[in-house]
């Protein structure tokens, strides 16, 4: 897939605020100067905790500032299923159906979540709280099944009651803090 913007599309100006930049800085001095590419996947990460999505214009962006065409972004942030590319809701809980964890009632840990939040794979519930997504293999196969919630927290051994615990978890967080934004992480 394409992600060329066209002139008009491209960021004219910064697309993050300074302190994302300070941070990209920092990863960039870890490589030599003429390896700016190396940080992009640190430059992705810190971008959508800013940003809760990597748009095609933050692509560009980060593509103009580590000196990489955007097709090249675009290559890693479409292949890690932890960059989201489209906005997520406030929790994206992220199922593993790999074979390992299918065999061991993976799946049918995704359907009771689908069921249960009136969503499909890839899709965010109606009040913005939650987005389902299919995970790659987690390294965690023993602890089937399992999800991530937003990148970060590993949930192992969701049966039905551990996912119904999970949900209204999240939900009164959400309650407590409702000032925090989706999605990043
Ligand atoms: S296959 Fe699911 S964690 Fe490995």
């Amino acid at each position: 897939m394409s992600v060329q913007l066209s002139l008009s599309e491209r960021p004219k100006g910064p697309v993050l605020s300074a302190a994302a930049y300070a941070q990209i800085d920092r990863e960039l001095a870890k490589y030599p100067a003429d390896q700016k590419q190396s940080a992009v996947m640190s430059a992705l990460r810190i971008a959508q905790r800013e940003t809760g999505w990597i748009s095609p214009e933050v692509e560009a962006d980060i593509a103009a500032y580590l000196g990489m065409p955007p097709i090249a972004v675009h290559e890693v942030a479409s292949f890690y299923t932890m960059y989201n590319l489209k906005p997520v809701g406030r929790f994206k809980l992220t199922v593993c159906t790999n074979l390992p964890c299918a065999l061991r009632s993976g799946n049918q840990a995704a359907e009771y979540i689908k069921a249960k939040l009136g969503i499909g794979f890839n899709e965010t519930t109606a009040d913005g709280l939650f987005t389902l997504k299919e995970g790659e293999c987690m390294g965690a196969c023993g602890d089937a099944p399992v999800m991530l919630i937003n990148n970060h927290r590993m949930c192992s051994w969701m049966s039905n009651d551990r996912i119904d615990a999970l949900i209204e978890e999240l939900k009164a967080d959400a309650a407590k803090n409702p000032a925090v934004s989706a999605g990043g992480q």
